[in-house]
């Protein structure tokens, strides 16, 4: 009885394969087959504003997108400081991140651990040291902003190095300020 079952099965999945391209295939349930899709940007009469893919509401972010609402000068960097905070933790992952990124972007000129005695001093003006008191009074927002801009002799990195991993360097050079606070909170 099985082998007669397995039989009629294999006869069945034969059949159903045989395909006569000269003729349309059996629709099945082609309700949505004949359906007319608008075009992404032609006009719509049913939407709001009358477009098929409609306007994003104001103030809507793209995916995983950070507003900065900053321009570059002195002023704008101590708005930042006043206005922005670090929306990472300093985890051993973040500081980690920040590290790296540190290691890349900055240390050429500031030294890996931000003294100001890069490899390129050589030859271009020493950065100050970030373990200063100047840097240590500068808020997370204004470091955020001195990457992001640049300020006197310093480049912008704002279109190297990505939102999130500035603000994780920022978390990297308050390690740097403050080794004791960073491995007691490292401590289990
Ligand atoms: C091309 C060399 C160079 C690179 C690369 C560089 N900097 Fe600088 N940085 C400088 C110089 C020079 C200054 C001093 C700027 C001035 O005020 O004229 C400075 C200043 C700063 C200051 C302000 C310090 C203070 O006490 O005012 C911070 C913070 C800083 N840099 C962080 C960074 C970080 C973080 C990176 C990496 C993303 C970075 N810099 C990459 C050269 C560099």
């Amino acid at each position: 009885m099985k082998r007669a079952l397995g039989c009629a099965a294999v006869a069945l999945l034969a059949t159903s394969c045989e395909q006569d391209v000269s003729k349309p295939n059996y629709e099945y349930s082609p309700d949505m087959v004949g359906a007319v899709a608008y075009e992404s940007f032609s006009p719509n009469p049913v939407t709001k504003d009358g477009r098929t893919l409609m306007l994003p509401a104001p103030g809507s972010l793209a995916r995983s997108q950070m507003p900065h609402h900053f321009k570059a000068g002195p002023e704008e960097a101590a708005r930042a400081g006043r206005e922005l905070k670090n929306p990472y933790p300093a985890s051993p992952e973040v500081l980690a991140r920040g590290k790296m990124a540190f290691a890349r972007y900055c240390s050429p000129c500031h030294g890996s651990g931000g003294l100001g005695d890069g490899l390129v001093t050589a030859r271009f003006p020493s950065p100050p040291s970030l373990l200063a008191d100047h840097a240590r009074g500068l808020p997370d927002g204004q470091l955020f902003h001195i990457v992001t801009h640049g300020q006197g002799l310093m480049p912008a990195h704002g279109s190297q190095v990505m939102p999130e991993d500035r603000w994780k360097i920022v978390h990297f050079i308050r390690s740097l300020q403050n080794p004791q606070q960073t491995a007691r909170q490292e401590a289990p």
